[in-house]
């Protein structure tokens, strides 16, 4: 069973993710980070932003990223951008985003000496990263389809669902697991049940992120 802590709102589930990666920042200005996107760690994004904290020998790693053209404005490349990098301190030669060779990605991850904190999401169909449901708990870093339920997810993001890239190249359940800690966010009511699930129930690659009870050193945190 894994605790998860409900704060009372968006704001503070923003403010305390961000007061650990500040944290992590100070301690270790050499941190590697994991990093997501979609509409969960926007408000983490802002707040970090405003802190302007040194980010000058952070290196990151983005968890996943659509096949799809690099520029378009819904690319996670885009995303990550506008929302963090164009407004912090980092090199951009420091911002990492999973690519093809996938060995090669997670060489990269490697030879940095692994990942020291990585913040994720959850998906209404217990994905973490782009790890569907079915993915195997010793998965690296590859391509894969999305499902239907996540192409329908993220289709607000999209002109029409037609527009959501139906690939995309994630981190694997094994690679995400050897971070060193872990982060999970989830934000509103249409999470809280597979939260529970993945959190509380059996441990199966049925729901992906159930594979982080098993982490040492995971926080979670939920608000509706
Ligand atoms: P969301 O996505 O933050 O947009 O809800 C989370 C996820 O799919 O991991």
């Amino acid at each position: 069973m894994s605790k998860i802590t409900t704060l009372k709102n968006y704001y503070e589930l923003s403010k305390t993710v961000a007061d650990i990666v500040e944290t992590q920042l100070k301690e270790n200005r050499l941190s590697k980070l994991a990093l997501p996107t979609g509409s969960t760690p926007l408000g983490m994004y802002k707040e970090l932003v405003k802190r302007k904290l040194d980010w000058e020998l952070a290196i990151t790693f983005n968890l996943d990223v659509y096949l799809m053209n690099i520029d378009h404005p819904e690319s996670y490349q885009s995303y990550m951008q506008k929302n963090l990098f164009n407004s912090i301190n980092i090199y951009p030669d420091h911002c990492n985003f999973p690519f093809r060779p996938t060995k090669a990605f997670e060489y990269k991850i490697a030879s940095y000496m692994g990942i020291d904190l990585c913040i994720l999401g959850i998906g209404n169909n217990g994905h973490i990263a782009f790890n569907e449901p079915g993915s195997l708990f010793n998965s690296r870093t590859r391509v894969v389809d999305l499902s239907e339920q996540t192409i329908k997810d993220n289709s607000r993001f999209f002109d029409s669902e037609d527009e959501v890239p139906k690939q995309a190249i994630t981190m694997g359940l094994e690679t995400i697991m050897e971070s060193k800690k872990i982060v999970l966010m989830a934000n509103g009511k249409h999470k809280l049940n597979i939260l529970n699930v993945a959190m509380n129930d059996e441990v199966t690659i049925a729901v992906p992120a159930s594979i982080l009870q098993q982490h040492a050193d995971i926080e979670v945190f939920y608000c509706d």
